[in-house]
């Protein structure tokens, strides 16, 4: 695997597979390091669709509160590469600071009102930085295909209306969460939890499965739904809710009514701990 800090080298490097004598598929991979296996689900999901992987690993400043994680973000740089280069990836992008943003950015890449709901209402500037970085990311590797996992729901949603509103030349794939036994989804953060904080973070996805549950059964209130799921996240100990709503999956605004397929979103804190999770409620799953 060749490890690649420069975007102009980068740039250079992909663009001799586009423009090789047989022209390959690219597909990235974008990551901020501390990798898991949610984030190689995605590196197998780039092999089996696309020629070449390219994987990212890049703790970006630009998308953290200054009262958030930047600092003890944790950084597994080593291993990440041992577990990289065994999947097979081709190139690692891992720029420093310095070389992603060499000068004050001038330019931004905002998605307002979808970047303001969810993560983005509670994490002021979150889902800027995000974009940004992903445009700067696209640009520099000019992949055909973006992998990304629906465990960031709400990211999703903001980087769909961006390559839609910017026309980038590439479709963004979605790969299923991946979680525990015991149900938690893959995080780099669970690398914070305690023990017993552990045990706590479960209550997001369990409220998730009784909201399915509840659907299958006919359950057809989204206030009672809504309602439900605070209640199993308040029965835990020590959790803080931000937010547990049911939202459309592309605007991420609040419904009244179920949708043919709604997202059913939580995150809470766990101790000092940010977590995320969702799931998909499938009416046509629901009623067949
Ligand atoms: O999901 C992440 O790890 C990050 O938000 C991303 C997409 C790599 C941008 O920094």
């Amino acid at each position: 695997m060749r490890i690649v800090t420069s975007p102009m080298e980068m740039r250079s490097a992909c663009r001799g597979y586009q423009r090789g004598v047989v022209e390959q598929s690219l597909g990235l991979v974008p990551t901020m390091g501390a990798l898991h296996e949610g984030h190689l689900s995605l590196v197998r999901a780039s092999r089996e669709r696309c020629d070449r992987t390219v994987a990212s690993i890049f703790v970006n400043p630009l998308q953290f509160g200054p009262t958030e994680d930047f600092a003890r973000y944790p950084r597994t740089f080593e291993e990440d590469c041992t577990l990289l280069e065994q999947e097979g990836v081709d190139i690692l992008f891992a720029p420093t600071p310095a070389e992603m943003y060499p000068t004050a950015m001038q330019t931004v890449v905002d998605v307002p009102e979808i970047g303001g709901r969810l993560d983005g209402a509670s994490r002021q500037g979150h889902f800027r930085g995000v974009a940004t970085v992903v445009s700067k990311l696209f640009n520099i590797v000019q992949p055909d295909y973006a992998f990304f996992g629906q465990k960031d729901a709400a990211q999703v949603a903001v980087l769909r209306a961006m390559v839609r509103d910017l026309n980038y030349g590439l479709e963004v794939v979605v790969c299923p969460t991946v979680r525990r036994n015991n149900g938690l989804a893959m995080s780099s953060r669970n690398r914070y939890l305690t023990e017993c904080e552990g045990r706590d973070a479960q209550a997001l996805s369990r409220s998730l499965r009784h909201v399915e549950d509840a659907v299958a059964n006919g359950e057809r209130s989204v206030a009672h739904l809504r309602s439900s799921m605070m209640g199993d996240l308040k029965s835990s100990g020590s959790l803080r809710v931000d937010y547990a709503d049911l939202v459309h999956p592309e605007t991420l605004e609040s419904v009244e009514e179920l949708l043919p397929e709604t997202l059913v979103a939580v995150a809470a804190w766990v101790g000092k701990t940010r977590l995320v999770d969702n799931c998909i409620v499938d009416l046509g799953e629901a009623t067949s």
